[in-house]
């Protein structure tokens, strides 16, 4: 008996082990057994999938999450955008090549001011992240154009708030769509790349409210992210990535953020902090990230469910994706149709700056000066992080060329060999030229004499490029440089003699400034950093295949000085108020200029500029009914009725501002509350436009109360089509005043 009864106990805990061990071997991970496998994580698994590897990863990703196999969690990449997806063309052992799309750039998009064609756009991305198998897209990048000179500005979209916060919400509608994810960067205040690494912005609540947060408070709203990337600069004294408030008081707290916070890549001191914060993800990682946080789990700095919170969000991201999901990517995205798709998405996006006596549209048959070494080395897209590999970018020649035009030949392979010398001379002695700086060519005044003669019409392509790491200039960079003053100056004195022409494509990353040449040429395109195919987008708006339909995502200003964030942006110090050779402390940024930022601060302050906020000519014209404002407790809503009154097909925007009542707080003269575009109207068709605001999207951010409220009052309704160009008002009332408090609602202690 006795005998048996030890072999039964024997036989139980057999198979008690048996059972332990089966369920630890066949727990996996699944969507719905995510605390259990929290259960079964041993800390030093949880501390790995807190800190990224870099190891085994895609040629060309950025990151990725660490995968434990023994619980069937999976690695996860994580590669950059915004413009595509940036991954290596080419791989060991392969002839196969990579290639993406290179669509336009964010500021390029954001021109379009069209929501559906941004996600129209980013679905076709989207695909690419998916079948090069890759889980997020790092981005969109969508930091304010504080100022004209930041590097990455081409990455992101606009001086205003509303217009950023759509467009990204749309970026983030369509990349998801395909079941991978985004990461909405760089949060927040990352305005330069001056020391971004360690620069604090000194930013008030207010300014920080209603500009720097607000584009991320729409685009997680409206976009719902998997994930956002804190930014690398310090606000107010804390790095972002460390601030609690940020991170999580406001952004999961205020905004109902969900899913994860990853660090921009570089190791800070401070992991913990960050952790804790609510930065759940050290990206690109290194193993002193894991043996801090390890540590302070022995030592008791963080507690287990901070830890457990963090792995958490990072799991429910893990069982999104297309690695847990196993899918079978195939290499091989459709790389034709999404060249069309990034035609098209030019074609929407291009601006009219400037089109005298109707220069344009050409008839087609012109023979065509082509002026500037960019009509050959055109920019598709910006440097750093945000370039994309793309098989081919077209450029002007050829892209006039396909679209029939004929070139002055002997002008165009002077331009070529220009750029063949150039190119051979930087891969001779080995030290590229900066493509930033890429040497102007000099035309002389006896062969413009010639060259005016024997062409219809000069088109010059001025080029600007910059990209992460580094500001623009003022001088030869927003300013134009000796050489091509004089180039313009002699193309258009010497055309101009002959009745002919001259035309400007701006194919630039940034702001320039425009006022003081602007005369001396008839007309002026802006594509800015267009893609791969914007090229041929531009030729087929000179030529009238397509009725530019863009307007401006940021006022261009006068002088450089004439944006009151000039005075603190680091690169002016020296000359303004610096000695010769002494640099201004980069260690922080102080926004001085608190709300006035673009065209808040020239509309309220009536300062002339070279072209306004919202600006773009199109080649027919638009009528504006008398439009209808209904407003009640919720908002308003406002329609408007849009008539093409001229001879070809054009699309509108129609820019809504609002100013409110006088008295409380000091508000800009307007404000961007809503926005619509047409579809593309024949002669005489008409469309109406409905847009709607609510009462939360007309409040501004009260400092002494910590609430968004909205007075009470008159408010004054503008449909623009600038923001200094109203084609109709209305007035509504607005009965009683509404607040929203951010503490006493969410209960989150201010900093
Ligand atoms: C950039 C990010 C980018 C990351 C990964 C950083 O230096 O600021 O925008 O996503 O690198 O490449």
């Amino acid at each position: 008996m006795k005998k048996q009864s030890i072999i039964l106990s024997l036989c139980l805990v057999c198979a008690l082990f048996a059972t332990k061990g089966m369920t630890q071997n066949n727990l996996v991970l699944r969507e719905d057994n995510i605390e259990a496998i929290l259960h079964a994580m041993t800390i030093e698994e949880k501390v790995g999938l807190l800190v990224g590897s870099q190891e085994d990863m895609m040629p060309g990703a950025a990151g990725n999450t660490r995968p434990i196999p023994r619980l069937g969690i999976p690695m996860t990449i994580l590669c950059d955008g915004p413009a595509g997806l940036n991954i290596e063309p080419k791989r060991e052992g392969t002839d196969q090549t990579f290639y993406c799309t290179g669509f336009p750039t964010g500021t390029a998009m954001a021109s379009s001011w069209d929501v559906a064609l941004m996600e129209y756009v980013t679905t076709a991305m989207g695909n690419e992240v998916l079948e090069y198998g890759a889980d997020v897209i790092l981005a969109p990048g969508m930091n304010l154009h504080r100022n004209p000179l930041c590097g990455r500005n081409f990455e992101y979209y606009s001086e205003d708030p509303l217009l950023s916060g759509k467009m990204a919400a749309a970026f983030v509608r369509g990349i998801q769509k395909n079941g991978v994810g985004t990461s909405v960067k760089h949060y927040a205040a990352n305005n330069q790349e001056i020391n971004r690494r360690e620069n604090d912005a000194r930013i008030s609540d207010r300014a920080l409210r209603e500009l720097y947060l607000k584009n991320f408070e729409i685009a997680v709203k409206e976009g719902k992210p998997w994930t956002v990337m804190s930014s690398y600069n310090k606000i107010n004294g804390d790095y972002t990535q460390q601030k609690h408030w940020l991170l999580t008081t406001v952004l999961r707290d205020e905004w109902g953020f969900d899913g994860i916070v990853m660090t921009d890549w570089g190791v800070k001191e401070g992991t913990v902090k960050a952790a804790k914060a609510g930065n759940d993800l050290m990206e690109p990682g290194r193993p002193i990230e894991m043996e801090r946080l390890l540590a302070a789990v022995n030592s008791g700095e963080i507690s287990m469910e901070e830890i457990d919170r963090n792995v958490r969000n990072i799991l429910k991201y893990i069982v999104k994706t297309p690695h847990f999901r196993k899918y079978k990517f195939s290499n091989k995205p459709d790389l034709k149709a999404h060249a069309a798709v990034a035609r098209k998405a030019t074609e929407e996006s291009i601006v009219l700056l400037k089109n005298d006596d109707n220069t344009l549209p050409m008839k087609g048959n012109e023979k065509v000066a082509l002026y500037g070494i960019t009509s050959v080395d055109f920019f598709g897209i910006g440097t750093g992080s945000g370039e994309v590999n793309t098989a081919h970018i077209a450029n002007m020649q050829e892209a006039m060329t396909a679209a029939g035009f004929t070139l002055d030949n002997d002008l165009a392979e002077y331009y070529r060999l220009c750029y063949a010398t150039q190119t051979t001379t930087e891969k001779m002695d080995g030290s590229a030229i900066d493509k930033r700086h890429r040497p102007e060519p000099t035309v002389s005044v006896k062969a413009i004499e010639r060259q005016a003669k024997d062409n219809d019409v000069a088109v010059v392509v001025l080029g600007r490029i910059a990209g992460e790491g580094a500001d623009r200039a003022v001088k030869d960079d927003f300013e134009l440089t000796s050489i091509e003053r004089e180039l313009l100056q002699n193309v258009s004195i010497n055309y101009h003699k002959e009745g002919k022409k001259v035309m400007v494509v701006l194919n630039i990353v940034g702001a320039i400034e425009t006022a003081s040449w602007k005369n001396m040429v008839d007309a002026i395109v802006l594509p800015w950093t267009p893609g791969q195919e914007g090229a041929h987008a531009v030729a087929d708006i000179l030529k009238g295949k397509v009725n530019p339909s863009g307007k401006l995502a940021m006022t261009l200003p006068v002088n450089y000085m004439d944006a009151p964030s000039s005075r603190n942006f680091p690169y002016t110090w020296d000359m303004t108020n610096g000695k010769k050779g002494e640099r201004k402390n980069v260690d922080f940024t102080d926004y001085e200029e608190d709300i006035w930022v673009g065209y808040r601060y020239f509309q309220t302050n009536k300062v002339e500029v070279s072209y306004p906020f919202g600006y773009g000519l199109s080649y027919t014209t638009f009528s504006y009914s008398k439009p209808s404002v209904k407003a009640d407790k919720e908002g308003f809503t406002a329609t408007i009725t849009v008539t093409n009154t001229g001879k070809v097909a054009g699309r509108e925007i129609v820019e809504l501002y609002v100013a409110a009542p006088a008295g409380g707080l000091e508000k800009p003269a307007r404000e961007l509350k809503a926005f619509a575009k047409t579809k593309l109207l024949s002669p005489g068709q008409s469309e109406t436009l409905t847009m709607k605001v609510s009462a939360y999207e007309m409040a501004s951010f009260n400092e002494e109360h910590s609430a968004w409220e909205t007075a009470a009052g008159t408010y004054q309704v503008m449909f623009g089509a600038s923001a200094t160009d109203i084609r109709a008002t209305a007035s509504f009332n607005f009965k009683k005043a509404q607040d929203w408090p951010v503490h006493d609602v969410l209960g989150a202690p201010k900093e």
